[in-house]
Formats: structure tokens, sequence, C-alpha cells
């Protein structure tokens, strides 16, 4: 008697399994036909070691984005050393789960060597050899993978808060047109590629301003560029919806397509002063700044639950000028927040948990598009 009723439970819960497993509806295949939803993928991940990770990545994500095998210092990190194991394995990846795949990224003023700008004495490079260093290095990373990276994140962040150009050593030495170069060198090495410029910051109204007039530039000069990856480092409260609304719009405007390259929603505080993503900036440990380190409280879930929906909710309506969103990490016991700006804290920016578990921010992402599709 015992046994069968062992017997008749097993089976049922194995069906409760299965039928659940079927309902449960993943992002990609929510966002199918949509645009493409993926997530930044680490070491761990890309390795296999992290088996929970890629999981997820594997069930969920349509698309992958490198968050730092691509960087040049890992990838480069000496004049005639190329590190390209673990890109290697991270485009076998995207390949074996038929992914869209991006590359992250070719030239960025952070995480690129000295070396990079210096001859053989350590004295400044002249502006031709520094772009032959350029198209080097952009034509050996993007000729390796042509055909099989189907975007790259072509230049990063070189813009200020003003909306005027950084002075980037890129900029010191070759002057404002290395943009112009570095995406025409991309082309050049795979013509079929979109290739992208990237930044944080986008939807304020300067930086927006500075973007739009860098954008036009470059399309005047016939620069293959198609796509603008708004990072997407945001809080609860910022940018607000009609910001990132006007972006996007924006942009489009201009001919190119929108990737929400790098999306995270910070909880904790942060001095608004301090609102962007310049990944230079560092602030003291202060417990005060960690306070959610034994758990995240019911109403800030709730309301970085409600902040995704609304920031989706954007993203749908302009649909046919987004090629993608994606996440900067998996779980949020991968992201980045948890060491930037403050080093050591618990953040909680991302869809799924600490465990790998799909958090209520999850379902209002999958509510959002069927919301979508009754209006
Ligand atoms: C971050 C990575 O997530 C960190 O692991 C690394 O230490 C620093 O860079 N903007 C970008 C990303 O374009 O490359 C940055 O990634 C986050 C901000």
């Amino acid at each position: 008697m015992l046994k069968r009723r062992f017997q008749v439970s097993a089976a049922l819960l194995t069906a409760c399994v299965a039928v659940s497993a079927q309902q449960t509806t993943t992002l990609k295949d929510a966002y199918r036909g949509i645009f493409h939803v993926g997530a930044a993928i680490n070491e761990q991940q890309i390795a296999g070691t992290d088996t929970l990770g890629t999981t997820i990545v594997a069930a969920q994500f349509d698309t992958i984005s490198p968050e730092n095998v691509l960087k040049w210092e890992r990838v480069h990190p000496s004049p005639d050393t190329y590190n390209f194991a673990p890109a290697d394995k991270y485009v076998e990846f995207g390949e074996k789960h038929h992914m869209f795949i991006v590359g992250h990224n070719l030239v960025w003023h952070s995480q690129v060597p000295n070396w990079v700008f210096q001859d053989d004495q350590g004295k400044p490079l002249t502006r031709d050899a520094l772009l032959q260093r350029m198209h080097d290095h952009i034509f050996k990373v993007v000729g390796r993978y042509k055909g099989r990276i189907q975007s790259w994140d072509v230049v990063n962040e070189a813009l200020n808060e003003d909306g005027t150009l950084r002075k980037s050593k890129w900029q010191q030495i070759i002057g404002d047109d290395f943009i112009e170069k570095a995406f025409e060198y991309a082309h050049q090495a795979d013509p079929q590629a979109e290739l992208t410029y990237n930044d944080y910051s986008l939807e304020n109204e300067a930086k927006l301003k500075g973007a739009l007039v860098l954008v036009a530039r470059l399309k005047a000069h016939g620069i293959a560029i198609t796509t603008v990856g708004i990072q997407g480092h945001d809080s609860l409260a910022h940018p607000t919806v009609e910001e990132e609304d006007t972006a996007i719009a924006a942009f489009a405007k201009l001919g190119v397509k929108v990737a929400i390259s790098e999306l995270d929603i910070d909880v904790l505080p942060r001095d608004p002063k301090l609102f962007s993503a310049d990944v230079s900036l560092k602030v003291k440990q202060d417990p005060k700044l960690n306070p959610y380190a034994n758990g995240l409280p019911d109403d800030v879930q709730q309301a970085l639950s409600k902040r995704y929906a609304d920031l989706f909710a954007v993203f749908l309506k302009h649909r046919a000028e987004m090629s993608r969103v994606t996440f900067w990490g998996v779980t949020d016991k991968d992201s980045w927040l948890n060491n930037w700006p403050v080093p050591g804290r618990t953040s909680y920016p991302l869809l799924f948990d600490r465990n790998g578990k799909p958090k209520p921010a999850f379902d209002a992402v999958i509510e959002q598009e069927k919301l979508a599709v009754k209006q």
C-alpha cells in the first residue's frame, strides 16, 4: 500500500515538473521576433565551471556578450602576444546554442595596456604608428571571428558627460577621427558585421546631444555604423522612462538601431553626483552603503520589478528600432555592481538571484511582453 502510494505520488511529481517546465516561458521565447535578449558572460561561464550560470544562459538567452575576455588587455596583453583561448571558447559556446554573438570591445580607454600608446623606448607613439597598431589589432581580432561574431562594439565610451569628446590617449594621439578609423578598419575586416558605438549616460541631455552629433558625423562620412549601444547601467530613478524613450527615438531617427547593451538596475545607495558607469570611480567601503547584505526587503524587490516593467515597456514601444537587450551579468552573484563603485557590496541588479532563481523582476519582464501584445 505504502509502496503504491509512493509510486503514484512520484508519477504525479514527474507530471507536475513536466507541466511547470512547459509553462515557464523563457526570456528568449517571450521576446522571439521582437528583439534578442542576452547576457554578458564571465570567464567561469565561458569555461563551463559555473554550471548553474551556463545552464541559465543556454536556456534563457539568445545573444551573449563577453564581459571581459575580448578586451584589449585580455586578448592582446603584450605587443606580440594574443591570447585567444577564452575568446575562442566564448564564440564556440554562442555557436553551439545558435546565439547572436557580440564582440566587446575594440577601442576603449580602459582595460587597454600602456604599451599600446608607446614605442620601444616608452615614448608616445605618433598618429601613424598608433593607427597602424589599431589597424593590426582590429584586423587580427575581428578577422579571426569573421562571420562568427555578428556584432562588434567598435568604440566604447568616447564621450564626456557634457557631450564633448573624451581626451583619451586615442583622441590625443590620433585626433577626433580615431573613431572613423576604428569603424573603417572593423568594416574592412568583416564587412558583414554590425558595428556599434557604445556608451553610458546617453539618456542625459548633454551627452545625448553629443552622441547624436557624433553619429550624424559618422553617417555623413559614409562610416558603416549600424547600431548605438545604450549601456543601461541604471538605478531605480535614473534615467526616467521619458529620457529613455527620447534617447531611443532620437538615435532611430538617424537611421541606426539601438541596443540596450549592458542593462542592470542598481538598488544600492549612490551619491547622485556619481551616477554614471565610469569604471575608474572608486568609493570607500561603508556599511551604510551596503544596506541589504542580509537580503533584499520586499518593497525594494517590488520596486525593482516595477522599474524593469517600465523600462521594458519603452523597449517594446520601440521594438522596430531595437536590436537587443543584454543584461550585464547572469545572476546577482556575478554582477560587477558587487564591486563597483564600492568594493564588497551585496547587489541585486539582475533578473536571477544568487541561487539562479528567477526573481519577481523576471516575471515582470515576461509579463510586460504579454501586456504589449494585448495593447
Ligand atoms: C566591467 C566588467 O563587468 C568588470 O568585470 C571589469 O572589471 C570592468 O569592466 N562599461 C563597459 C563594460 O563597457 O566593459 C564594463 O565592464 C562596465 C561598464
